[in-house]
């Protein structure tokens, strides 16, 4: 049976449904598991816009891949427009140094977030650094950064839900949608 999405009243409309983001997260999964089977991976989720993304898509991981999980932190937003200053607020629990990296991050935008944060990881002389972000807004950037996995590609609009916020709200919706100016 097909999900349904109500629209939530913030939204103007749904972007992206629960049964297509779902469907999207387990290719991802696959995907993933393909590349990086036989290997040990160390996901690390970008708090907080990717816990729901990287919950789902930790489960869509099978058994081949050794999976350890940790989280880092980074200032970004307040409100809609970026302020372009990076802060670390979480760093890694252990040293990333010789293991293979997955950053999970909800969405890249002007690409400088994770310009910023594969910069300070790669000088931890990680084994190897990929990036898989639900959503991508390739018309935003101000770097020239390109994520290795991508689960949707949209416009320029701003989006919550589904882990996406505006000051901290919306996400728990279960679709990603446009808010409502
Ligand atoms: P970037 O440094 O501009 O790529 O920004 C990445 C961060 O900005 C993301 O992790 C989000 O927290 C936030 N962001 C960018 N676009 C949106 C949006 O449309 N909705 C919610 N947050 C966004």
């Amino acid at each position: 049976m097909a999900l349904q999405t109500a629209v939530h009243p913030a939204l103007s409309r749904v972007l992206i449904d629960e049964a297509t983001l779902s469907a999207r997260i387990k290719e991802l999964g696959a995907q993933i598991t393909r590349d990086y089977s036989g290997k040990r991976l160390m996901v690390v989720g970008v708090l907080k816009g990717s816990v729901i993304f990287l919950a789902d898509l930790l489960r869509a991981l099978g058994p081949e891949v050794d999976v350890e999980t940790d989280f880092v932190a980074v200032s970004s937003y307040a409100g809609k427009a970026s302020t372009g200053a990076i802060r670390t607020l979480l760093d890694l629990r252990h040293s990333p140094e010789g293991k293979d990296l997955l950053l999970v991050e909800d969405i890249v935008d002007t690409g400088l977030t994770l310009t910023a944060l594969t910069e300070t990881l790669r000088a931890h002389r990680p084994n190897s650094l990929e990036v898989c972000t639900l959503l991508d807004k390739p018309e935003c950037r101000k770097t020239p950064f390109q994520p290795k996995y991508v689960g949707f590609k949209i416009p320029n609009e701003f989006v919550v839900g589904f882990g996406l916020d505006y000051d901290e709200r919306y996400r728990q919706l279960p679709c990603v949608g446009v808010l409502k100016i």
